[in-house]
């Protein structure tokens, strides 16, 4: 198992997988992307190519090397077709069944000694990895939204997890151009783990010390040096995003500070999601 990951594949297009295969595509890696329909699979497609053109027209990467990194990415709906990645890394819906499933089927078609890696925010890698005979290539890859910007992936041990296979995703996590770091695999690793119950913290002070968002967001960035204030970033992440990882830790670890406030979960259920819909704890233009 190991070494340079030299073809990809990328399971799940939505918003972290598309991310994850331009990132793949601008780092000169060769990337085969799977959606369950060729629609979403080119949907993917034109999104990213999308973003390359904004960057050619900032100047932030020349024409050729776009057309050249779009080149680099082929498309299929046939799980079939990754049979001889390297690394598979796999973003589809988060749920536990649908990628015990997926791991099943990769390990049927996969080389024996592809590493397969998950982008899970909140689900256990170790229990991911129990679908298969081959725990030991799992690891988990966690990248944070959006991929090709946020510099951070978290290289999460499972139980089974081989040193080879972890040495693979983190070696390729540095291809990426990301910041990885190591870590075994608990409730939401490190950033969530420490991110969603303060969070959570900074909505419940909201009604305790009566103040009000904007103060609240200008006392984090102004007191406590954050870029950005604690109801701007739940607005960025997005209510419902922030909400169900929220419920996913307190279903796990039972802290109070991890269930999520009545507060988000109204307005959550209300469709204030944030920027996605415009509206959340700011209103925001189209
Ligand atoms: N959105 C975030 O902020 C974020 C951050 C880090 C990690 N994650 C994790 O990344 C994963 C994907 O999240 P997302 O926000 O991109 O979701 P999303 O809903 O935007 O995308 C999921 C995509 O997977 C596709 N899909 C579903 N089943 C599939 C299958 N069997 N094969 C191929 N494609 C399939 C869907 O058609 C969809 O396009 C989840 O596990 C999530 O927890 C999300």
């Amino acid at each position: 198992m190991a070494g340079e990951a030299r073809k990809v594949g990328v399971v799940g297009l939505g918003a972290m997988g598309a991310g994850i295969a331009q990132l793949c595509v601008e780092a000169g890696v060769e990337t085969i992307g799977r959606e369950v329909t060729a629609e979403l699979g080119e949907r993917a497609r034109d999104r990213i190519a999308g973003f390359l053109a904004r960057k050619v027209e900032k100047g932030q990467l020349d024409a050729r090397e776009r057309d050249a990194a779009l080149a680099r990415l082929s498309l299929t709906t046939e799980v079939a077709d990754l049979a001889d990645c390297d690394l598979v890394i796999e973003a589809i819906v988060e749920e536990l069944d649908a990628k015990q499933r997926l791991f099943a089927e990769l390990e049927r078609v996969c080389r024996p000694d592809a590493v397969l890696a998950t982008n899970t925010s909140a689900l256990s890698v170790t229990e991911i990895a129990s679908a298969i005979s081959t725990p030991e290539r799992v690891v988990g890859m966690h990248f944070f939204n959006p991929a090709p910007l946020m510099p951070l992936v978290e290289i999460i041990r499972a139980e089974r997890t081989a040193d080879d296979a972890f040495e693979t995703a983190y070696a390729f996590g540095e291809r990426l151009g990301k910041h990885p770091i190591r870590c075994h695999d608990t409730p939401g690793f490190v950033v969530n783990r420490v991110l969603i119950p303060l969070l959570n913290d900074c909505v419940r002070v909201l009604d305790e010390a009566r103040v009000s968002v904007e103060d609240l967001d200008a006392g984090m960035k102004h007191g406590a040096g954050w870029p950005m204030g604690p109801c701007e970033l739940i607005d960025l992440i997005g209510l419902d995003v922030h909400v169900h990882a929220s419920e996913a830790l307190w279903a796990k670890l039972r802290e109070p500070r991890m269930a999520p406030p009545p507060r988000l979960v109204a307005m959550a259920n209300a469709g204030l999601l944030g920027r996605k819909t415009g509206r959340g704890f700011y209103r925001y233009e189209s």
